[in-house]
Order: structure tokens, then C-alpha cells, then sequence
């Protein structure tokens, strides 16, 4: 059976970033693009954030279309801030696990059956979840936004499990949780990490929120993508295990060259379940396909829009 290459494929790297360099100043576009992107695109983008500042960015552009390498919730919560503009996603599969793990219909019965609550979700989760919320937060501002609260607020806090337990320990607050969780920041094992840090006892360890308890135990510092990569920078250590998706280590390495970053691996010896599957759906040939094409786009009702725009704008007012 013969394969037919598209024609992105058919040109090499220095001529796709050539190609899209050339897409981008055509369509007045801006390249966003998350710490979990493969090192290509992290290269070429014009901002590589985590979620709060891939918002931010997405809240600010004045540029005419959007390209969003990264996940469908984070190129949909750019239209939903930026309704007259182009998002495009360079490959339209690419979800999340802990979004999917919080389907409407339940979060709505989920929800009604806690009245008297304040909803705020990660914005880990699709647009009909952000719209039944009444606060987004990411795992930069959570701690902090539920800090803001009165202390008698009731809360749930969607979809991620991990996060709001760790938002829980954090605040002293208790707090009704929606029992998501992530598929990739659940792969990690203790077992592994401790033997990992018996190996390298001069490491410290830095991990993700959304990785569960028995791990984070074992954290030096636990933080956003962001503020990993931060903690990377200004530690006086000179090896890190770096418990989260290892697309990361590309600006560990380029921001701190001296210094040693190794992957916490997953659970599976055989299996790369430490990368997110979703994220790396994304390809440097289908951003170029998709500035080429202008498509495939983010479309959202009109109504569903407007409905889940309030809770990430007092999300951008709590955090600023
Ligand atoms: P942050 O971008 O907030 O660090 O979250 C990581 C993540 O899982 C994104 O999907
Ligand atoms: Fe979703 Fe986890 Fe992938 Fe982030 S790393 S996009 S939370 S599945």
C-alpha cells in the first residue's frame, strides 16, 4: 500500500518554519503555544505560557487570527474571549482528559444538588462547563483565588480532584470536589520517584498540581508549568526531576543550560504515558496546514459564548 505525503510533509522543518513565518505576517495571526507542545513549535511560537498566561495573551492580542498550539478547552476559551477573530487548532482531536471527565448533563445534576454553592472550575473543561461556573481558575491562581473568598463561601470546585485537594490543603478550606483527574499527571508512581531520588540525591523534585498526593509528597516545590519553570531558574540545585509532561524540559534547558532535568517516568516502563496524547496530536505540518487552510477553527454557539465568558473574565479580574 502506497502512502501519499501531504504537501507539508514533503517540505523539510527550516522550510515549514519559512512557510509559516511567511502565514503568519499574511493573516496577521499570533502563534500560542503551551510548555506541552513538541520543541518545534515551542521554537517558532510568538508565546509559550501555561494556561493563565496563554489567556492572558489570548485576552490581549489585537492580532486578526489566533493559532492555538495546544488543547481544544485552551484555543475554545480564546474564542470565547476573543468571539470576532480566527482561532484555529491544528488538529481539532486534540481534548483532554480531564475536560471529558466532567460531562454537562452530570456537572448540571452534580451542581444542583449543591444549591448553595460557588462553582469554580479549572479551565480544564469544555465551554459548557465553564459556562454553568461562576469563577475560572488554572493551576497558577487557584490557591489564591479561593483565598479571596469569604470563609463561609461554599464551593465546588470541577473537574480536577488532584488540584482541588491540593487547593483544599492549601487554604485550610473545605471545598465539595467534581472527581476528575488527568490522565497523564495520574501516571506518575511514588515507587518510582523514590528510587529515582535514590539515585540522584541531588536532585530535587518539582511536580504539578494535578499529580496525586503520594507524589506530591515528595515535591520540593509544586507549581503551574510557569512557576516550575521559574522555581528551575532561580533554585541553587543542579538537577531536577521534573514531575509533569515532559515537553517542559525544552525551556527548562534552554533557560537554565547548566543545570540537569530528568523526566519522572511514568508508571508503564513500555509506554511514553508521561507525554500527553493530546497535546501531541499537534504537529508542525498541521500548524502550517492550518494557517494554510484556515481551518480546522474553533466554532462556538453564540449563547454558550456569552454564558462562559463571565466566569474567565473574573477569573483575569481576580488574578491581576
Ligand atoms: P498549566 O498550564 O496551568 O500549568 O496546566 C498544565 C496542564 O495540564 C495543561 O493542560
Ligand atoms: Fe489534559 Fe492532562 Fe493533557 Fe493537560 S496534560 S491537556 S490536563 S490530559
Amino acid at each position: 500500500m502506497f502512502t501519499t505525503l501531504s504537501p507539508a510533509a514533503a517540505l523539510p522543518t527550516y522550510d515549514l518554519f519559512d512557510a509559516i513565518e511567511r502565514l503568519k505576517r499574511e493573516l496577521n495571526a499570533v502563534i500560542l503555544a503551551h510548555y506541552y507542545q513538541e520543541s518545534d513549535i515551542q521554537d517558532l511560537a510568538d508565546y509559550i505560557g501555561d494556561s493563565l498566561g496563554l489567556s492572558r495573551q489570548a485576552a490581549a492580542t489585537d492580532a486578526d487570527v489566533i493559532v492555538f498550539a495546544g488543547v481544544h478547552f485552551m484555543a475554545e476559551t480564546a474564542k470565547i474571549l476573543n468571539p470576532e477573530k480566527q482561532v484555529l487548532l491544528p488538529d481539532l482531536e486534540a481534548g483532554c482528559s480531564l475536560a471529558d471527565s466532567c460531562p454537562p448533563d452530570a456537572f448540571a445534576a452534580f451542581k444542583a444538588a449543591h444549591p448553595d454553592h460557588l462553582v469554580i472550575s479549572y479551565i480544564n473543561c469544555t465551554a459548557a462547563i465553564k459556562a454553568m461556573s461562576d469563577i475560572i481558575c488554572t493551576s497558577s491562581n487557584a490557591v489564591s483565588i479561593v483565598q479571596q473568598l469569604p470563609p463561609e463561601q461554599k464551593i465546588i470546585f470541577a473537574p480536577d480532584r488532584n488540584l482541588g485537594r491540593y487547593v483544599m490543603q492549601q487554604t485550610g478550606r473545605d471545598m465539595v470536589l467534581w472527581q476528575g483527574s488527568c490522565i497523564v499527571h495520574e501516571t506518575f508512581s511514588e515507587k518510582k520517584l523514590v528510587q529515582l531520588q535514590q539515585a540522584h540525591p541531588e536532585a530535587e523534585v518539582i511536580a504539578h498540581p494535578e499529580c496525586e498526593e503520594a507524589v506530591l509528597r515528595h515535591a520540593h516545590f509544586i507549581g503551574s508549568t510557569t512557576a516550575l519553570l521559574n522555581y528551575a531558574q532561580r533554585s541553587s540545585s543542579p538537577k531536577f526531576i521534573v514531575v509533569t509532561e515532559p515537553g517542559i524540559i525544552h525551556q527548562m534547558q534552554k533557560q537554565a543550560p547548566d543545570k540537569g532535568f530528568i523526566p519522572a517516568p511514568p508508571t508503564t516502563a513500555t509506554c511514553a504515558c508521561n507525554e500527553c496524547p493530546h497535546m501531541r496530536l499537534n504537529t508542525l505540518e498541521k500548524l502550517y496546514l492550518a494557517m494554510k487552510n484556515r481551518a480546522p477553527e474553533i466554532v462556538l454557539e453564540p449563547g454558550l459564548q456569552q454564558q462562559a465568558l463571565r466566569p474567565i473574565q473574573r477569573m483575569l479580574e481576580m488574578s491581576a
